[in-house]
């Protein structure tokens, strides 16, 4: 395969449309996010992390217009325009934080957003809670563990899944344009050469990343699966869980339970546009010395405890 062209540092945001910015805006603070800015037409949300902003909601017909990642440096943005196919000029972003893009259409259709240089904000305070486990009984002597009734603690922004019919050529694209390594495959029970998934981390070499910033799933279109954000740990996750569950019960779609390729803990919630958002903890994290493997979709996309995967979020595909 050929050299990549760049390798991503990370994601940044994703990037949606919505008719009502009021309804997205109180989804998303439900879900965990912070708004960090708004005007007349559009919504940025953040996250306890100092990122700028994770998410952005543009005002109009209901779309997902792009995943955005960050570059390494400013001349990964350059080398990129120049070299990948449809890619645009080094554009300067006129948004909150400044910074520079380069877009790019991914196989699929979608929108890529390749960044650099936008300014971040200071993190913010977060709750923290040790846990008393049976193998630690003493980790919290003497104090007592509240969690209270209130929205998630997100961390940051962790993965988006393209539902693809082209997995193969998906994948090859990625790798080529964003630099990411694979970390798990999947395929078809009865033949091993059918690719049904493929999951991929950032290739930080000797550093430890999570097990996949960008999965591709095969499926009859394509479009977005869904978009994930990390919230702080299990209390954290089941605590925005009750929360969402009192307030937007009929857009509560899987979970929560723990994912096998990934090991995260898992909780998949659909915004007012039927776009799906996940909540996560517990992610593994990998690095160049941790190797590859392929599966079976049977063992792979098993859930190793909670329900299994209801078909509504194996046909999702948002565009
Ligand atoms: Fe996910």
């Amino acid at each position: 395969m050929n050299e990549p062209i760049i390798r991503i540092r990370d994601i940044a945001w994703i990037r949606l449309r919505s008719p009502d910015l009021d309804k997205q805006e109180e989804f998303l603070g439900d879900f965990g996010l912070v708004r960090a800015e708004r005007t007349a037409d559009r919504l940025y949300m953040r996250a306890a992390d100092p990122s700028r902003h994770v998410h952005i909601t543009e005002k109009g017909d209901p779309a997902v217009v792009s995943i955005a990642f960050w570059a390494r440096s400013e001349d990964d943005l350059k080398t990129l325009s120049r070299e990948a196919s449809g890619a645009s000029d080094v554009e300067t972003l006129n948004e909150p934080g400044g910074g520079k893009r380069v877009r790019l259409t991914e196989y699929n259709g979608m929108g890529i957003e390749v960044v650099h240089g936008v300014a971040p904000l200071a993190a913010l305070p977060i709750e923290r809670h040790i846990l008393n486990a049976g193998y630690d009984k003493q980790a919290r002597a003497g104090e007592f563990l509240r969690v209270g009734s209130r929205p998630s603690q997100v961390k940051h922004i962790g993965h988006a899944v393209i539902s693809t019919p082209e997995v193969v050529k998906s994948v090859e694209w990625a790798r080529r344009h964003l630099g990411i390594v694979r970390s798990d495959d999947v395929h078809l029970d009865d033949d091993p050469d059918e690719l049904f998934a493929s999951f991929n981390r950032v290739d930080g070499g000797d550093d430890f990343v999570d097990h996949h910033v960008m999965m591709f799933g095969r499926h009859a279109t394509s479009g977005l699966n869904h978009v994930s954000f990390e919230v702080q740990d299990f209390d954290d996750l089941a605590t925005g869980h009750d929360y969402l569950k009192a307030r937007h019960l009929d857009r509560h779609l899987w979970g929560i339970g723990r994912h096998t390729l990934g090991s995260q803990i898992f909780d998949y919630w659909q915004d007012p546009y039927g776009r799906l958002h996940e909540h996560w903890t517990d992610s593994d994290v990998l690095n160049n010395a941790s190797g590859y493997r392929r599966h079976k979709r049977s063992a792979g996309m098993r859930s190793q405890w909670g329900t299994q995967a209801p078909q509504a979020f194996r046909d999702a595909a948002s565009r």
